[in-house]
């Protein structure tokens, strides 16, 4: 059967820097650096220029893991964009990245499942090159959930940060069982019962119920996990890395508490992008697989969960 293999990652972080406390005074926020860091992990985050849109932050993500992966942009198939905040609303940002990188073939579309976009792209990209609809596919996370932030509320404002990450993906044949290399399996979910829970207003501002969203989010997390280890047939010591969504650092301590996974095996990089949405799980993989962590050969769980509410894991065997 057709596995699809990551070839390779890139991401992008935008050059400004916004610690907590500079955040603070600069909106005058009733808060502290402490409540930050200690309720959700948070150090600093990436803001983007003025003018630099999620296009840009998605095509260098784009070009990095092209030149991670060694191969040229005349050679994909496919693009997936998972975005909340397009450039436009319609062209897809995906387009706009295609032409930035000098594509002239293939297809190209947008994703929005919030901050669990990076895992729907993948299952979505998965799915078509196990289809033999493409070969080579890149899957990118790119969100500037800066723009959507009402910089008043204390509750969200402390919470996000802007950037991109992306993968190189290419069909290979595989044995069918989880010694193969790639992707081992995808597992997706969507509760829109939930929907008021986490949104944008009427001025595009994110607006959240946060206890009950991070309630959810440990219980979705803890099932959709299991689900992806009964349909491998992995046990929990068996996953090398868990590389998660970036929401909160307490969700995740959940989720690698559950798995009995110590804190060494978790790539965490909150406390340096903040919530980045969409991106958040490719620049962790990125971060990991470049600076050596995560090998050639190791199983890697991904999960997110995100407005909606959406939810969802993977798993790969890098
Ligand atoms: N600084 C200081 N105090 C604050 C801040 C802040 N930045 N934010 C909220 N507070 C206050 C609240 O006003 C409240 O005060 P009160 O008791 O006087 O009313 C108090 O702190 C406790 O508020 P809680 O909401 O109970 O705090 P909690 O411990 O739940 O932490 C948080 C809030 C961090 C938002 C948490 O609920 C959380 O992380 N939720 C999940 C967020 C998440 O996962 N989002 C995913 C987004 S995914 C996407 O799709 C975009």
């Amino acid at each position: 059967m057709i596995r699809s293999i990551i070839l390779g990652c890139g991401a992008y972080l935008p050059a400004q820097i916004l610690t907590n406390d500079a955040l603070i005074k600069m909106r005058g926020l009733d808060s502290s650096d402490e409540w930050i860091e200690r309720r959700t992990g948070i150090k600093q985050r990436h803001i983007a220029a003025e003018g630099e849109k999620t296009s840009d932050m998605a095509t260098k993500a784009a070009s990095a893991a092209l030149a991670d992966a060694g191969i040229d942009s005349g050679s994909i198939d496919m693009i997936v964009l998972a975005t909340t905040t397009p450039d436009n609303v319609f062209p897809a940002c995906a387009v706009r990245v295609q032409a930035n990188l000098g594509m002239e073939r293939g297809f190209a579309f947008d994703i929005q499942a919030v901050c669990s976009g990076f895992v729907y792209a993948l299952a979505m990209a998965d799915n078509a090159l196990r289809a033999g609809q493409a070969r080579r596919a890149l899957v990118i996370g790119a969100d500037v959930l800066s723009r959507l932030i009402d910089w008043n509320d204390r509750g969200t404002s402390v919470l996000f940060g802007d950037g991109a990450g992306a993968v190189v993906l290419e069909a290979r044949e595989g044995h069918g069982t989880v010694a193969d290399q790639g992707i081992l399996s995808a597992h997706l979910h969507a509760d829109g019962r939930h929907y008021e829970l986490l949104q944008t207003d009427a001025n595009a501002f994110i607006r959240m119920n946060g206890q009950e969203v991070f309630r959810h989010a440990v219980a979705n997390l803890s099932s959709v996990v299991d689900e992806a280890l009964a349909a491998t047939g992995l046990k929990p010591e068996e996953i090398d890395w868990l590389v998660p969504h970036q929401a909160n650092k307490r969700i995740i301590d959940g989720t690698g508490k559950k798995l009995g996974l110590p804190p060494e095996r978790i790539v965490t990089t909150i406390a340096d992008h903040a919530n980045t949405s969409a991106a958040s799980i490719p620049l962790a993989l990125a971060t990991a697989a470049h600076d050596g962590r995560i090998k050639r050969g190791q199983i890697v769980l991904l999960d997110a969960m995100g407005g909606g509410f959406t939810w969802g894991a993977a798993v790969v065997r890098w």
